[in-house]
């Protein structure tokens, strides 16, 4: 009994004498609980959404798409397009025709919510997605578009092949003259 008593008061002592540097280490540290877990979670949480914020803000000035650095694409030499043979250019989402008048070209961008409108076999254009009826000439027929289909600028290049500018467009009906 003494000798135990003896112990549990040698065991008080030692804890007691820990130098201040022991007790204060994090190996000594009490574990972490969920709810410090959670406020860590938290904190962490804020600083993401913080700088996502800033990161969006700073991109605000910049615009989402940037226009293209030349919208006039040649064609080719303007005599490959024959009266009666419409040539698509899936590419540029355009067909370029020639009939009796001269050349133009249509675009094939529906002007309701901007679907490749399809031709059909008659030559009247239809959009895929809301059901838009264009004439061969671009008219609307039926649908929701707004408009009729844009006729874009046609050009020659100093070296002789037809260019077409994605960007202007000319009055439907307006030929162009090679
Ligand atoms: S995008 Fe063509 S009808 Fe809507």
């Amino acid at each position: 009994m003494n000798r135990k008593h003896t112990e549990t008061n040698a065991a008080g002592d030692s804890e007691q004498n820990q130098p201040a540097s022991l007790t204060e280490s994090p190996r000594f540290a009490p574990p972490r609980t969920r709810r410090d877990f959670l406020g860590l979670a938290a904190i962490w949480t804020a600083v993401g959404a913080c700088a996502a914020a800033v990161v969006g803000a700073m991109r605000l000035p910049m615009p989402a798409v940037f226009p293209e650095s030349n919208p006039k694409v040649k064609l080719g030499p303007p005599d490959q397009f024959k009266i009666g043979s419409p040539s698509y250019r899936p590419d540029l989402s355009l067909w370029v025709v020639r009939d009796d008048a001269g050349l133009y070209a249509i675009s094939t961008v529906c002007t309701h919510l901007g679907c490749i409108a399809t031709r059909e076999e008659d030559g009247s254009f239809s959009c895929p997605c809301h059901g838009s009826e264009f004439t061969a000439e671009g008219k609307v027929t039926g649908g929701p578009a707004p408009k009729g289909l844009n006729w874009l600028a046609l050009s020659l290049s100093p070296d002789g092949q037809l260019v077409v500018d994605k960007v202007n467009t000319v009055k439907a009906g307006a030929r162009f003259q090679v």
